[in-house]
């Protein structure tokens, strides 16, 4: 299949060349410690390529959100060494992205030499995609790549405008991305199913509207299946539950009725009176829960029942956890399913695309976290990809 964008392998000699080459960088730290590296990890692929090829790397990345400002607590200076560590090589690090020094600096570097340069968001430009900060990013680099699919739903000018200033080209992690989001959304195998969790429904509006239109089944699991029970008439005792949001539900309800797209809402449910690590629980039909109860995990029944939809799928989606699972043992469900889903990738009979915020943690403690066909460290990113947005980032690359 001809690819809609260009990638490191349409590049040409790239030998001498400076390329700029957008990462994500926005690794969780604690105590000037990196909590989780997957992101640095994901960067290596593109980076020790090109470095290879003989390029003048230059890296460009957020890190939080300094509004502009160049402010310490964000420099991208203490990413330095652990980001080395990664990749096995040393790597220089320039303070600005932009402006004289910034140039200087680049000009002193040989081919094969890879540095990061400060935080794009201590300029105000950044996020506000300027024109004349792209300019002026775009002298450091000859070529440049986009390789953070994460970062790819922000119109920034390290996301968007400098593929308008020079010659653009998605990086191996964007381009594996974009492949795995193409074979699970864009032309998947039918059946496809969605398990679409988390607590609240109204973060997920969008993501399930959308979702109705395109998938065969629809899993809706964690606290916001408890709005859709709720919309069904169910009584979900002190559940979380969004009451306001029931015609909502209902009008999702009717939609995927006329989609032909099959909603599977949980029908036993684990209950307990207080929300702490493990309390006293009943596993109960869904319409037996006591009005001091709160729904907090899926029952083995409706586990079972799930586990056999998506052995007669081909593609699944995953966003989202089923219940409470970072309190025990309210991970029983989506542990069990994602250990099933996991299985059948293994056996080749399903596609597995995961990502969006709680749900990479949820897959690694099920274990499973590297048996799914794809797992996208994309938190925004991934669940704007499934609301059906054009990202700008990517946009901008297949323009
Ligand atoms: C992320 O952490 O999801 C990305 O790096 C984007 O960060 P942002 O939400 O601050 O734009």
């Amino acid at each position: 299949m001809t690819k809609a964008f260009k990638t490191l392998d349409d590049m040409g000699d790239v030998q001498g060349k400076r390329v700029l080459v957008r990462e994500d960088l926005n690794v969780p730290m604690a105590d000037g410690r990196v909590t989780d590296d997957t992101r640095l990890r994901a960067t290596i692929a593109t980076v020790t390529e090109l470095a290879d090829k003989g390029a003048i790397v230059l890296i460009l990345a957020h890190f939080g959100r300094p509004k502009g400002q160049r402010n310490p607590e964000f420099s991208l200076a203490m990413l330095t060494q652990p980001y080395s560590d990664v990749l096995g090589r040393p790597v220089r690090f320039i303070n600005d992205v932009a402006g004289e020094a910034a140039e200087a600096a680049v000009a002193t570097l040989n081919p094969g030499d890879i540095a990061i340069l400060e935080n794009t968001r201590f300029h105000a430009g950044e996020e506000k995609n300027d024109a004349e900060l792209a300019a002026q990013i775009a002298k450091l680099g000859d070529l440049y790549v986009n390789d953070a699919f994460s970062a790819a739903h922000r119109a920034h000018v390290s996301t968007e405008g400098l593929a308008r200033q020079l010659p653009a080209f998605a990086g191996r992690a964007m381009e594996a991305e974009l492949d795995a989001l193409e074979k699970a959304l864009g032309n998947p195998q039918h059946p496809v199913a969605a398990v679409v969790g988390g607590a609240k429904v109204s973060t997920k509006l969008a993501v399930l509207k959308h979702l109705v239109g395109k998938v065969d089944h629809l899993i809706i699991g964690g606290g916001m299946a408890n709005t859709f029970l709720a919309a069904r008439g169910v009584d979900v005792g002190k559940s979380l539950c969004e009451h306001d949001l029931t015609g909502t539900a209902e009008e999702i309800l009717d939609a995927a009725d006329k989609a032909g797209c099959t909603v599977h809402l949980p029908y036993d449910v684990v209950v307990a009176k207080e929300f702490k690590p493990n309390p006293e629980t009943r596993t109960v039909n869904v319409h037996e829960v006591a009005a001091d109860e709160m729904i907090l995990d899926l029952g083995p029944n409706a586990v079972e029942a799930l586990g056999d939809v998506l052995k007669n799928c081909r593609t699944l989606v995953w966003n989202g956890p089923l219940g409470a699972f970072e309190t025990p043992p309210f991970d029983m469900a989506t542990v069990a399913l994602a250990k099933t889903a996991a299985a059948l990738t293994q056996d080749g009979s399903l596609v597995s695309v995961a990502g969006g915020g709680d749900t990479v943690a949820a897959l690694n403690q099920a274990g499973v976290g590297t048996q799914f066909t794809f797992v996208s460290t994309a938190g925004g990113a991934f669940l704007e990809w499934m609301e059906g947005q054009d990202l700008p980032g990517v946009a901008a690359l297949t323009a």
